[in-house]
């Protein structure tokens, strides 16, 4: 067999400590898989006397991640220790320039980065891979960029943030708010203590700027991302969605037309024959849809030691094949500069919600307001008292337009700000068509 590959693990948290620990446990089939062994041969976090569960006293130990780079005994670096820059930024720069490829599952250094790190791993002629990066354990990289390579990808979008499905999922099951399942959800360790990059959509963001770069051949558009999280959502939301036969998603969607590229997370209404509308706990899921292939759907665990290692190492046993190729799906050179597209201009139903004071013209005046921007309203529904995800009382009030262009049900909202009826701030929610 040939020699093996050499690799140098930065991060030993639940991602280095499983990529350890799935290296070992399957050594021998990843060794015939990839025609060579793939070996560990140096390692580096922060506390070196922390017990993580897995040998490491067979690998030489850095106590500066950065310096795994300059290791004349190291093909590949992995680095697993996160955050856009700092550390993992400086580290993955280092060991491209150096000539080592690089793998990772930094949603954040990619997506802020990735364009300059492609850039640079094209000019040493190495890999930069990140499988794990987007969804976890589920090949939807290696999907778009090789099974779907033939087609024109008209629309990528999916759940691509396991702790908000995980937390809509429970409410939904149980009839809880937010505030209560997200507690929960941190004390059984499924949301981070500063829960905010998660649930204010800004993981979903970095993924979906990833997976848009891919599909369209755009360079990643992080900053063009429009990114909204599930904080306001609240358990009468959820109810009043299960009533029209939808469930409530934070669905992450990447559309190109006309040449202008249009990214957004958003909760969503998702119809129950949908099949995002089966995706609960912390699964992930991508759907694409190719011009030539059709819909595709991938589904599977996003995060968590197992699954995200799997995708690591199923990318260095590519790099140990010989068979990797443009990090985005095509030189880096060869990916243009995405025009964003006029969010206002799409059109689709959408779901309204609001708190109103319990008092006479209330409904006249938001059906007014609806009239007034253009918006045609498809169901008025108004239940008995709720509370708004602000915590202030009212009378909830839901609407369902047709479909119609996003931008008249921002008029219509804009024309009630202020209102002395309203009680919080409305909540607009896209039915995903
Ligand atoms: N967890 C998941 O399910 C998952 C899924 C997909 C992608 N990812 C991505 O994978 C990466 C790692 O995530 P994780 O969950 O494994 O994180 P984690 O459990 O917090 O582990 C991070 C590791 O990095 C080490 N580290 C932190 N700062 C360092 C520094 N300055 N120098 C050297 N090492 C340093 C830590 O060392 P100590 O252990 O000594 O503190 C720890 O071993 C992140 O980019 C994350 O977004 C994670």
């Amino acid at each position: 067999m040939a020699d093996g590959l050499r690799v140098a693990l930065a991060g030993l948290g639940t991602v280095g400590a499983g990529v350890v620990r799935l290296l070992d446990a399957n050594a021998d089939l990843i060794a015939r898989r990839a025609g060579r062994p793939i070996e560990v041969v140096a390692v580096s976090a922060r506390d070196r006397g922390r017990d993580r569960g897995v040998d490491l006293s067979r690998f030489a130990w850095e106590d500066d991640a950065t310096r795994l780079a300059a290791r004349e005994d190291v093909d590949v670096v992995v680095e697993l220790v996160g955050g856009s820059d700092g550390p993992a930024l400086v580290l993955a720069r280092g060991a491209l320039a150096a000539g080592k490829g690089v793998v990772t599952a930094n949603k954040a250094m990619i997506a802020h980065h990735g364009l300059e790190l492609a850039r640079e791993a094209e000019a040493a002629r190495v890999p930069l891979k990140f499988e794990a990066a987007v969804a976890g354990g589920v090949p939807v990289i290696k999907g778009l960029r090789e099974g779907a390579a033939a087609n024109r990808i008209g629309r990528v979008y999916g759940i691509l943030n396991g702790t908000c499905n995980f937390i809509l999922s429970k409410m939904e099951a149980e009839g809880r708010d937010f505030a209560e399942v997200l507690g929960e959800a941190q004390a059984l360790g499924y949301a981070e203590a500063d829960p905010s990059f998660d649930i204010d959509g800004v993981d979903a963001a970095h993924k979906l700027a990833i997976l848009a770069s891919v599909a369209f051949g755009t360079r990643p558009a992080f900053g063009a991302v429009e990114a909204h999280g599930i904080r306001r959502v609240i358990a009468a939301d959820i109810a009043e969605a299960a009533a029209l036969g939808c469930r409530v998603r934070l669905v992450g969607v990447a559309e190109e037309a006309d040449g202008r590229l249009f990214q957004r997370v958003h909760p969503h209404l998702v119809p129950i024959d949908h099949p995002l509308a089966h995706v609960t706990g912390s699964t992930n899921a991508v759907v694409a849809e190719g011009d030539f292939v059709g819909r595709l759907f991938f589904q599977g665990a996003g995060a968590g030691a197992g699954p995200t290692a799997s995708a690591v190492v199923a990318d260095l046993i590519d790099i140990a094949r010989g068979e990797f190729g443009s990090a985005f799906a095509m030189p880096a050179d060869a990916l243009v500069e995405p025009r964003s597209a006029d969010s206002g201009e799409r059109r689709g139903r959408a779901f309204l919600r609001f708190a109103v004071e319990d008092k006479v013209g209330v409904l006249a005046e938001i059906a007014a307001a609806m009239r007034d921007a253009g918006v045609s309203i498809e169901s008025l529904i108004q239940r008995g008292q709720a509370v708004d995800a602000e915590g202030a009382g009212g009378v909830l009030v839901t609407i369902v337009t047709h479909d119609g262009p996003e931008r008249c049900v921002a008029a219509a909202l804009e024309r009630l700000r202020g209102s002395q009826s309203l009680v919080g701030q409305p909540l607009w929610m896209p039915i995903l068509g």
